[in-house]
């Protein structure tokens, strides 16, 4: 049994001042779910505070992005060993780091397995664009990506996968629940060719792209489906709840 994971990717949006009202605001909901692993990814300017918190709940943190060395002369970089002080979660390879920042499977490689090294646990995201699903390559872009991201991790480590088709990411065009399910079924696949058949059995995959309190649960419904990464809707402090309290309802019912 694989345990619902609902993260909400804040991306550049708050001030710490509006990362706390925002915390304020969802914390009671958030706190009395039980049957979710729910983690809140702010800016990192924010994380030392919302740490605070939400010390001693069950609420989890995480970041959205670091470099893989853990220290030197790196202008403007966060480090794992920065982030492993704060958080247990980092979002690694988002298609804006990719797309924006010229982020290569190989970077992100790096990334991953720093961030394991560390004690760190990475939301590792993977997705095509538009132009490849068009072309019927979706399954040949995140086959490379699985495998050259995920490459050389050690076995029996904890890695979360996000799949965010880029033509759903901001865009308010969801991928249809079933055509994510068979993708993160073909992807949870490619991750048993590289980690091996239990460790892709027990690795929580994610969909994103557009997610609501509106559409959580045609995807969470879905047997290969275990959870959301949230970007807009997350901003909203009754949106992100209600994502969160439908997606332990449907998987807690049998
Ligand atoms: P969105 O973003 O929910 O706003 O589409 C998702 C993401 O990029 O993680």
């Amino acid at each position: 049994m694989r345990r619902p994971f609902i993260a909400g990717n804040w991306k550049m949006n708050t001030t710490v001042e509006e990362a706390v009202s925002l915390v304020s605001a969802m914390a009671s909901d958030l706190r009395s779910e039980t049957a979710v692993d729910i983690v809140l990814c702010p800016p990192f300017v924010s994380l030392y505070k919302i740490r605070e918190m939400i010390a001693g709940t069950s609420i989890g943190l995480g970041a959205q992005n670091m470099y893989f060395k853990d220290k030197g002369a790196f202008t403007g970089e966060v480090s794992p060993l920065m982030l492993k002080a704060l958080c247990r979660y980092v979002i690694l390879g988002h298609s804006e780091r990719r797309q924006i920042f010229g982020e290569t499977d190989a970077l992100v490689n790096e990334k991953v397995k720093a961030a394991l090294s560390a004690g760190l646990t990475p939301i590792f995201c993977i997705g095509e664009t538009l132009e490849e699903n068009d072309a019927a390559k979706t399954g040949e872009v995140l086959t490379r990506q699985v495998r050259e991201g995920l490459k050389g991790i050690p076995a029996g480590i904890e890695v979360v996968i996000a799949y965010e088709p880029i033509w759903a990411i901001g865009t308010g065009r969801a991928a249809a629940g079933p055509q994510a399910d068979k993708t993160i079924g073909l992807i949870r696949t490619e991750v048993a060719a590289v980690l091996g058949a239990d460790a892709a059995e027990s690795t929580r995959i994610l969909y994103g792209g557009s997610v609501t309190a509106a559409n959580i649960t045609e995807f969470i419904g879905q047997p290969q489906i275990d959870g959301a990464l949230v970007g807009g809707a997350s901003l909203k402090a009754a949106e992100f709840s209600s994502i969160v309290k439908q997606a332990g309802a449907i998987k807690a019912s049998p």
